[in-house]
């Protein structure tokens, strides 16, 4: 296991939503496995794939988090989306910065697993998983 990981924690990540921490589960491994690839000079065009996949995924996951938001009328819905919006660019330009493999790229990567799971699933998620679960969601 290289340096770059982060290791899921159940009680420090989860937001006491089932469907949305499996997706948040998911994220993690799958950015944990691209930032193992982009260290490895011959994985690259794989790191690559893996990177068109996550944004795919990132999009299905944004969708269901704001469709719950929409659906349960979460109050800060407008900011919670921008949020998204930035983190897809974040995505966009880690997947173009990929053509070749370096440790500096495997760098950026750590450093967006850190930004997405400290920052955005633990200040902005939790408050959407606070939000539902006064709602009687789980
Ligand atoms: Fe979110
Ligand atoms: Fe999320």
């Amino acid at each position: 296991m290289s340096k770059h990981h982060l290791i899921w924690n159940e009680s420090r990540h989860c937001i006491g939503i089932a469907a949305i921490d499996d997706q948040h589960r998911e994220i993690i491994g799958r950015v944990n496995l691209i930032a193992d690839a982009v260290d490895q000079v011959n994985r690259h065009e794989a790191a690559q794939e893996m990177m068109d996949d996550l944004i795919l995924f990132a999009c299905e996951h944004f969708a269901l988090e704001e469709r719950l938001m929409t659906e349960y009328g979460f109050p800060d819905l407008e900011e919670h989306i921008a949020e998204h919006l930035g983190l897809l660019q974040q995505l966009n330009n880690l997947r173009n910065a990929l053509h070749t493999p370096s440790p500096a790229k495997a760098a950026l990567v750590s450093a967006f697993i850190t930004d997405w799971a400290e920052q955005h699933i633990l200040q902005f998620d939790k408050e959407i998983g606070a939000f539902l679960t006064a709602k009687g969601m789980s």
